[in-house]
């Protein structure tokens, strides 16, 4: 038997109701928000990830699915939504047809992490990138949709996190200190962080070894360096968010793992996941554009990992579902007659469904309530013979006489009846 690859998992039809309620929900509530999707291949050229995502970062040096084609190129497996998008609106130039763009992504990322719960290599995203506004106000609109969506959803147990890794003008400072201080503590330090020390210092306040965050616990603190810009945009995205009733914590030593933002970083995290604690990450990214050849233009966006979603949503509690009607047919002329019934409703839109493979009318009704059927057509040679048919109500067990005259004006109705 051949198997599928690890960490990277089939989605059975059981489960789909559930990713379809997800997409969705998405669109009604990225749609109110004006947002329009766009859809970027899945293989890019895998110098824009190096460029973008940044060359010392855990996604660039280790878990990219890259490879030459035919021609010798080198191609990567998307491993995040951005950097595509980005290059879609550089090559189309969007902004001039557009100064602001509203654009949403869904589809499958790739990485070569160690798979566990909530973590895969290949996963899906649902991504929002607003492009081309500076404003604080863009910053507390997509937090906003970002809840609204959550909420949408019926997710509770998710918070807010927010930070500001400040920009190229005030981050140097802050890198400085911060390498002063991690220089200090090497000794207590992992492997992994000594050597991020000089390559990547920010991402040893994001590590998980138990040393590692003892030491950072004291390590100094991005606020306490921003530049007076800096600081007033993330004091007014502060003070946006609580006018809009968002509740939100700062915590000032969260980093993300791409190296392309700067400003406003969030996450959306919950205790549900085990480890996996980021259900929903992002932040602002004003050099991007410009550093992939593009015009000088501001954004932020977030990524939502859609597994984690599923996993914390239960996917049975979205009803899968149900055929409108099954058709029960005893004897060959009523099976034919049936069969030709099921292919009129089916054209008309309505979820019917029979027995193909000759089976007893008990074991016909028997699959009619497996598929918890609203409505089952009851017709055998004899009846057909009269012009009639019989309706059970599956709910109810109560069963009527219909004439095949008129019959689809009648159940029409009857199916209306069972809506209210
Ligand atoms: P990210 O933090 O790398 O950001 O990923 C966003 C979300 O994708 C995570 O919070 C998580 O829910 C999900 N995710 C990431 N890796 C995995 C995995 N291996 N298995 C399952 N789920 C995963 C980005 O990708 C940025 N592009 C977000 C962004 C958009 N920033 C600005 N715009």
């Amino acid at each position: 038997m051949i198997t599928g690859i690890k960490g990277m998992n089939d989605i059975l039809p059981e489960e789909i109701p559930a990713w379809h309620f997800i997409e969705a929900r998405m669109r009604e509530v990225f749609h109110a928000f004006g947002f329009s999707e766009i859809r970027v291949p899945i293989v890019e050229k895998t110098e824009l990830f190096h460029r973008s995502i940044g060359e010392e970062t855990d996604i660039v040096e280790k878990e990219m699915y890259t490879f030459a084609d035919r021609n010798g190129h080198s191609l990567t497996l998307r491993p995040e939504g951005t950097a595509s998008v980005m290059r879609a609106c550089i090559e189309h130039s969007l902004h001039v047809k557009t100064p602001v763009s509203k654009l949403y992504y869904v589809g499958p990322m790739f990485r070569y992490e160690r798979p566990q719960k909530g973590r895969y290599r290949q996963f899906h995203q649902i991504g929002a990138e607003f492009i081309g506004e500076a404003s604080p106000m863009a910053d507390a609109q997509l937090l906003h949709m970002l809840t609204c969506y959550f909420r949408a959803l019926g997710i509770p147990d998710v918070s807010l996190q927010i930070n500001s890794l400040g920009c190229r003008h005030c981050r140097p400072a802050y890198r400085a200190a911060l390498v002063e201080f991690i220089t200090g503590h090497l000794d207590a330090l992992c492997d992994d962080c000594r050597r991020r020390s000089t390559g990547n210092p920010l991402r040893v306040l994001d590590c998980k070894v138990e040393g590692c965050r003892t030491v950072c616990q004291d390590a100094p603190s991005v606020l306490d360096y921003l530049c007076p810009e800096c600081a007033a945009h993330f004091d007014e995205v502060r003070h946006l968010l609580t006018a809009l009733n968002i509740p939100f914590e700062v915590n000032n030593r969260m980093v993300r793992g791409l190296d392309y933002y700067c400003r406003t970083t969030f996450e959306m995290v919950t205790n549900r996941l085990g480890a996996q604690s980021a259900v929903a990450a992002g932040g602002r990214y004003d050099g991007l554009i410009a550093s992939l050849g593009g015009p000088e233009l501001p954004g932020i966006g977030f990524a939502i990992g859609m597994e984690r979603l599923s996993l914390m949503m239960g996917t049975e509690n979205i009803p899968a579902p149900h055929p409108d009607l099954f058709l029960v047919a005893l004897g060959p002329m009523a099976r034919e007659r049936a069969f030709l019934m099921l292919a009129d409703f089916q054209r008309r839109g309505l979820y019917a469904e029979m027995d193909f493979s000759g089976k007893s009318m008990k074991a016909q009704m028997r699959q009619a309530d497996h598929l918890k059927a609203r409505l089952a057509l009851i017709m055998g040679d004899d009846e057909l013979a009269e012009n009639r048919i019989q309706l059970r109500h599956m709910d109810s067990g109560e069963q009527e006489s219909l004439p095949i005259e008129g019959l689809d004006a009648l159940l029409e109705e009857r199916l209306a009846q069972k809506k209210d």
